[in-house]
Formats: C-alpha cells, structure tokens, sequence
C-alpha cells in the first residue's frame, strides 16, 4: 500500500464458503465478547451478496445458538433508496436471510428508511445512532462489516460522491451517478469510529481492483474504500483466492 498506513490484515481463504464460515465465527466471538464486557453487541450489517451466506449462517444450528442475540443491537451500513420489502433492499436480504430466523427483538433492528427524501431519512438514522451511543462524537460500533465493489466503492461511498467529502455527519444521503439512485450511508469517519471493521471479498471480479486499493496509489476519491482506515480499531479483510490472485 503506497501510503504511510501499516499494511492492513488480508486473510485469504479457499473461497466464499470458507470465508463466510470465518467470519460467521468471528461474529459470534465478538458479540460474546461484546455482551460480556459492555452489556450489548452493536453491528452494522454490509448490503449486497456478499453477506449473505453469513448471514445465512448466523441463522442456521451451527452459529446462532451461540449468540446471546437479545444483546445485539443489528444497524445497516447502507441502505438503497426502495421500500423494505424490495428486492434491492439491504434491509429485506438481511431479514430474509437472518433476521427474520434468530430471536434478535424488533426493537434491536435499526433499519434505514429507504422511503420518501433520502436526506431526511439520513437525518432520522443519525438521530437513532445518536440515541444509542449517547454523546458520543462518534458512533463506536462493535463490528461494521463491509463489502468493496469492483468499482472500489464500499457502502454506499461511491467514487466521486459528494459523501466521500462528509467529515461532521454519522450519515448521509449520497447521489450515485453511476446508478442515478440516492442512497443512504454511514460516512467514512463514522466507520472509522467503529472498534472493529471487516471487509469481506470474494469473486475473480474484485482481483484488479482490491490490489489497486491494498496495494496501488492513494486516491481515495477514485477508490472510496481506502478512506476505511479506523482511528481506533481494527481493519481485517477477508478474502478468497479468486479476489487475491493480484495481490
Ligand atoms: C450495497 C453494499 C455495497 C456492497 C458492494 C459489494 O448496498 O450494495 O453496501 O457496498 O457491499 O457493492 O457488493 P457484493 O457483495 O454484491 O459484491
């Protein structure tokens, strides 16, 4: 990595099966450790595919009778700009996938609006961050787990968005040209806030683009997630062979 930062945590795995399974563990150790020690789990869910076989397994036998899931507090690191119950909705995959299975209360899911004026729906989330963490200047999440596009954007932090700028709000409403969508997004300080961050990436298609990130020039505008670098916390990938080939 072509900047002064400590070259991040890269653990490669076989593939996607494999990287889910880690990080379904990693999952249940921190929420127990979590629990333990402060009393809740706070975790903002990533969006697309990736997750889902996670997700998946945090459901099943194996991993979620190991969480205490009335101590987890579930949050979303991005959320499209579509009802709940639509097919590009985070939320929907997350709940189809794992919420809906495990005894996590409802109360405990922090969702995103993604209905009606996105910047309002931005402002209600921080609000909603802001009455869990307290006065805190951050929000100090337990786990933000993301994932990176093959265009180097992760969340909804997308190259040349006006959010990559964002350095005071939690969240904001970000126009995406590429999709002409609004979208809704933790900002890269609000991550960054966070004790631990996971990227999770998979796929032949992320190889060229996650050496440029790990590994190329900074140039975080052209390469939004290298601004995830967190002040005070952790920064693990997790990623399988096809993803790595170029490292
Ligand atoms: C979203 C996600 C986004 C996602 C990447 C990778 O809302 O789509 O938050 O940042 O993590 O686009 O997506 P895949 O896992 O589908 O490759």
């Amino acid at each position: 990595m072509q900047t002064d930062e400590p070259a991040p945590n890269v653990q490669v795995f076989d593939d996607p099966e494999q990287v889910a399974r880690e990080a379904a563990g990693l999952f249940v150790r921190l929420s127990i450790e979590a629990i333990s020690t402060r009393g809740s789990f706070s975790v903002a869910l990533s969006g697309g595919s990736t997750p889902r076989r996670i997700y998946e397994l945090l459901a099943s036998d194996d991993y979620r009778t190991q969480v205490s899931w009335p101590g987890v507090h579930v949050f979303f690191g991005d959320e499209r700009t579509v009802p709940p119950d639509h097919a590009d909705s985070n939320y929907r995959m997350a709940n189809e996938t794992m919420l809906s299975l495990v005894p996590v209360p409802a109360k405990n899911v922090h969702r995103m609006n993604g209905v009606g004026d996105a910047a309002a729906s931005a402002s209600e989330y921080e609000s909603e961050l802001r009455a869990f963490f307290g006065d805190l200047a951050w929000p100090r999440l337990d786990l933000v787990m993301l994932g990176m596009g093959d265009d180097g954007h992760t969340a909804s932090l997308f190259p040349g968005s006006a959010a990559l700028e964002e350095q005071q709000a939690w969240v904001v409403a970000n126009w995406v040209e590429k999709f002409q969508t609004w979208r809704i997004t933790l900002t890269a300080p609000a991550i960054n806030a966070a004790r631990r961050v996971l990227f999770l990436v998979t796929g032949a298609g992320k190889a060229d683009r996650l050496r440029e990130v790990l590994k190329g020039e900074r140039d975080p505008a052209r390469l939004p997630s290298q601004l995830i670098q967190p002040r005070d916390g952790t920064l693990e990938w997790l990623v399988d062979r096809a993803a790595a080939a170029k490292l």
